[in-house]
């Protein structure tokens, strides 16, 4: 994504200095034509209903400009429902789903008209039907399952298998069938799943296809008119060269052989395929020291700013803008939050870096900005969106200030 002209930093046709001059580290950059190439990729081999995960990357520019590429949204909590309107998504390009909705959020969903309601228990099922009822509204909904595969993702981003909290279980389609007969407001019209996130294995793609179809097959002749069957998202992308490759034309082979010619509206939800490599986050070195042998370097980004490499033990590929040293050096990058997990990488080779030099860390367009925090009383980083020979800053974070004064001290002390 970066490039240089004339030795100096670029993305797309803008100067990163420039950007830097106006915006203080660390901050989130992405670039609008990367996004717009995944988004292309992706319609090009899974059609055109796609619904773009709202809690991957929930900016409202972002947000706006999925819908300028005729994407859907697909949100997880009343929170991301209300950005998704605020952004201008029509309310029928919206699904809602989550393991728990709460009534109130069932209530606001159901008087938006958005396009479904995904339930994802049994008794989720009874608690809109009765909400429905009250409000004299008859609801389009469709059912999560949850077809027991494992997508051979880390445990905790895996969503698939039957011990996991998510989805109905298979074998309650009868009890489901059973149950939509008596709930007058429902309209049982889709089916979903989502067997987790970062899965590269076609096998557990084609597993998932054949248990849906013939989940939809299933309600389909039990009278029951199932028109969308979303297959979720979780397409993997490539942190580190040594990650296994992905082909989503193998993704679509598969959906070929499984679905064929048959009537069903396919959709998917894809998050970090369309964001992640859109996305860089750009820190300052405040410090460098040398502890038992390890060369640090303390940026300004810390676990807070990013949680994923503390979180998971993910890897995000660290490149520098100060690349005159001849000399190479193995150093370990850390954040300044006072855990000893809040470390980005160990061990990478790099130019000789001094304090106040930048770095970037790569492939952070998902799962960056919307899982930060002010942990350790620091203020949320800023975010940039670049569109060619443009920049705007798309988030402005509040002054740590603004954060202290909602603490409310009560009068007995
Ligand atoms: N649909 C549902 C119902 C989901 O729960 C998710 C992600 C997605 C779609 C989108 O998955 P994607 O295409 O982005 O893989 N914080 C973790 C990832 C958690 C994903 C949760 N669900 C990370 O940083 O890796």
């Amino acid at each position: 994504m970066l490039n240089f002209k004339n030795k100096l930093p670029y993305i797309e046709d803008v100067s990163l200095n420039d950007v830097i001059k106006v915006c203080q580290t660390p901050f989130y950059i992405y670039s609008q034509s990367v996004i717009i190439q995944k988004v292309e990729i992706t319609k090009k081999f899974l059609g055109k209903n796609i619904f773009f995960s709202v809690k991957s990357n929930s900016n409202q520019a972002i947000l706006k400009l999925m819908q300028s590429l005729n994407i859907g949204a697909d949100v997880v909590s009343i929170g991301e429902l209300k950005r998704s309107l605020s952004a201008g998504f029509s309310p029928k390009k919206i699904i809602f789903e989550g393991v728990g909705k709460s009534k109130n959020d069932l209530i606001y969903a159901i008087k938006k008209n958005i396009r479904l309601i995904n339930v994802e228990s049994i008794e989720e099922i009874k608690i809109l039907q009765k909400l429905a009822f009250e409000q004299n509204k008859d609801v389009d909904i469709g059912v999560r399952l949850n077809p027991n595969i494992d997508g051979g993702t880390i445990s905790k981003i895996s969503t698939g298998k039957k011990t996991d909290k998510f989805g109905i279980e298979l074998y309650e389609i009868d009890n489901i069938i059973n149950l939509i007969s008596n709930c007058k407001n429902l309209n049982l019209i889709g089916i979903s799943c989502h067997i987790g996130s970062q899965i590269s294995n076609i096998d557990a793609y084609k597993n998932t296809f054949i248990e849906m179809k013939k989940a939809a097959d299933k309600f389909s002749s039990s009278g029951i008119n199932i028109k969308h069957v979303d297959l979720g998202g979780g397409f993997h992308i490539q942190y580190n060269k040594n990650d296994p490759k992905f082909k989503i034309e193998e993704v679509k082979k598969e959906l070929d052989n499984c679905f064929g010619q048959s009537e069903y509206e396919l959709s998917f939800e894809p998050g970090r395929f369309l964001v992640a490599e859109a996305g860089i986050l750009i820190t300052s070195i405040i410090n460098t020291k040398n502890n038992g042998g390890i060369n640090y370097l303390i940026v300004d980004a810390g676990m807070n700013t990013l949680v994923r490499p503390a979180m998971y033990n993910a890897h995000h590929n660290i490149t520098v803008l100060n690349n005159q040293s001849l000399k190479s050096q193995t150093y370990t990058v850390a954040g300044p939050i006072c855990e000893s997990s809040d470390v980005f990488i160990k061990d990478i080779n790099l130019p000789e870096q001094n304090i106040d030099d930048i770095l970037l860390i790569e492939d952070t367009g998902a799962y960056g900005k919307v899982m930060s925090s002010t942990y350790n009383s620091r203020a949320l980083p800023s975010e940039v969106l670049i569109n060619k020979g443009d920049f705007a800053i798309i988030f402005n974070p509040e002054k740590i200030e603004n954060d202290i004064n909602k603490d409310v001290i009560p009068n007995w002390l």
